[in-house]
């Protein structure tokens, strides 16, 4: 099929746009399962040290595995929800025990992993083995709100299955991985939640936001 007119917009503006993140130049699962959970609910530029100093003390699963729980906090000290080291430690240690030290290479055998959920499951099958499975976070939440004109709820569970229908229709399958990354780029620079550079969006003449002057009322979040 013809690429999506949202893969060719997104695959040409990333490589002109895109940071250079040292997680972007790695295809090791374990490397990226890392930046992921570190990225969660962190700044990039906060996550950056904590990346890098977490691959040098902890080269492979198996030496995170093997490190004392203590130790593993002490390095992610600052990072904040405590919780999320300590459930990176036990699935470091499921990789070790049931999977062989080796990361599952399917969105499927990942989300066996205890704490790992779809996103983080989808982008590690795409960026580190390319499976097309289109990636799911606040960002891309966001840019497919806005493109397609889609009101639905993003914080109502049953709201994952559109979006998730929408991405993977528009992803093309041999470029799983730079879709990905440049659709959660483009939300995290051009799209962005408060003031989206709509004036010098190569998606402006397309987008139904812009087009219905409701860029500022999508994506429709629910107050908790
Ligand atoms: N936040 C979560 N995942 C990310 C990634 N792969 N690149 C940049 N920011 C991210
Ligand atoms: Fe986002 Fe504005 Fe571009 Fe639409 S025109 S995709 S709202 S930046």
């Amino acid at each position: 099929p013809a690429p999506s007119f949202l893969a060719s917009a997104l695959l040409n503006w990333y490589p002109r746009h895109r940071r250079d993140l040292p997680w972007r130049h790695t295809r090791n699962p374990y490397a990226i399962w890392l930046s992921e959970v570190i990225l969660q609910q962190t700044r990039v530029a906060q996550g950056l040290p904590y990346y890098l100093d977490f691959l040098t003390s902890y080269p492979t699963v198996q030496d995170l595995a093997a490190a004392p729980e203590q130790e593993v906090l002490r390095h992610w000290q600052g990072l904040g929800y405590y919780s999320r080291a300590r459930n990176m430690h036990h699935t470091a240690q499921q990789v070790v025990r049931e999977f062989d030290g080796q990361f599952p290479s399917t969105y499927a055998g990942l989300r066996q992993l205890k704490g790992v959920g779809p996103y983080t499951a989808a982008a590690i099958a795409s960026f580190a083995f390319d499976e097309a499975v289109a990636v799911l976070d606040g960002n891309v939440f966001r840019v497919l709100a806005r493109i397609f004109g889609l009101h639905s709820d993003i914080a109502a569970p049953a709201s994952r299955k559109e979006f998730q229908a929408v991405a993977d229709q528009h992803l093309p399958p041999a470029h799983a991985a730079e879709f990905n990354q440049a659709i959660m780029e483009f939300g995290a620079l051009q799209c962005t939640p408060l003031k989206p550079d709509c004036l010098f969006c190569p998606l402006q003449s397309q987008c139904w936001a812009f087009q219905h002057g409701q860029v500022t009322l999508l994506p429709v979040k629910a107050k908790a």
